[in-house]
């Protein structure tokens, strides 16, 4: 099964994400994570990239698309892909269609978090991921339990995104409003998509995922 998870910055999808390769084992595929391995490793991707993300803009269609299509050439992605912050422009969605039909492989559901807005911007200015495993954590809603110490790894470095500040966050809803949402009625026309509560709590959206995935 190989799905979408759409929705604005901090709607939620890494969390879903993860979630779903815990329990299904399906293979999270993210172009933001991809895109910040690349600016670490200094690859020329990461140097075109670097600024464009620090700005909260998009980095341009050809590169993510490729990014994508090279990693579904790897096996692991043949029992199932979530596609995480990927298609987001109508040029995106189109080169999906035909990196998935090159591979004779299908696009199942493409589930829209539903989020307010104004609430994503104390989610994302509070996000902090383990620096050592990368679980995400989050000062209000997610704090690791014991304090200062990584639930899964025990590493007790954390980090932050660069552009996980409010004007940064500003800039990239408003790239969502303009560039991606308007990509939904592809998919409603295919009658892929189906709509869950983000502002719930964690396992809520969770188990909505999850049922729509069984149904
Ligand atoms: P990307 O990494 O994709 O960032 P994003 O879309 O801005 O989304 P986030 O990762 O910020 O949010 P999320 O929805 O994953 O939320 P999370 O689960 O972490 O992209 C970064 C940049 O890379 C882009 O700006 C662009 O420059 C570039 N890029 C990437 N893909 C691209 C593409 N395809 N084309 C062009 N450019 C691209 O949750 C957020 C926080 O909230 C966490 O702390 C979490 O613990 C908490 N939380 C989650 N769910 C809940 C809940 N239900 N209740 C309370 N708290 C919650
Ligand atoms: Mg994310």
């Amino acid at each position: 099964m190989n799905i979408i998870l759409l929705g604005p910055p901090g709607a939620g999808k890494g969390t879903q994400a993860a979630r779903l390769t815990a329990t299904r084992g399906m293979v999270q595929l993210s172009t933001g994570d991809m895109l910040r391995a690349a600016v670490k490793a200094g690859t020329p991707v990461g140097l075109q990239a670097k600024a464009v993300m620090e700005s909260g803009g998009l980095v341009s269609d050809d590169i993510v698309s490729a990014l994508i299509g090279e990693r579904l050439d790897q096996p692991d992605t043949q029992g199932g892909v979530i596609f995480d912050g990927y298609p987001r422009t109508a040029a995106q969605a189109e080169a999906l269609d035909g990196l998935l039909a090159d591979r004779g492989r299908t696009l199942d559901h493409v589930i829209e978090l539903n989020v307010d807005e104004a609430a994503l911007i104390e989610r994302i200015v509070g996000r902090y991921t383990c620096g050592n495993c990368g679980e995400g954590y989050h000062e209000r809603f997610k704090r690791p339990k014991v304090d200062g110490v990584c639930d899964v790894c025990g590493s007790t470095e954390f980090k932050r995104r660069p552009d996980d500040n409010e004007a940064t966050v500003r800039t990239r809803m408003a790239e969502y409003r303009a560039k991606t949402a308007p990509i939904l009625p592809i998919y409603e026309a295919r009658g892929l998509v189906q709509r869950v509560d983000g502002m719930a709590d964690i396992d809520v959206v969770s188990a909505a995922v999850t049922a729509i995935l069984d149904a």
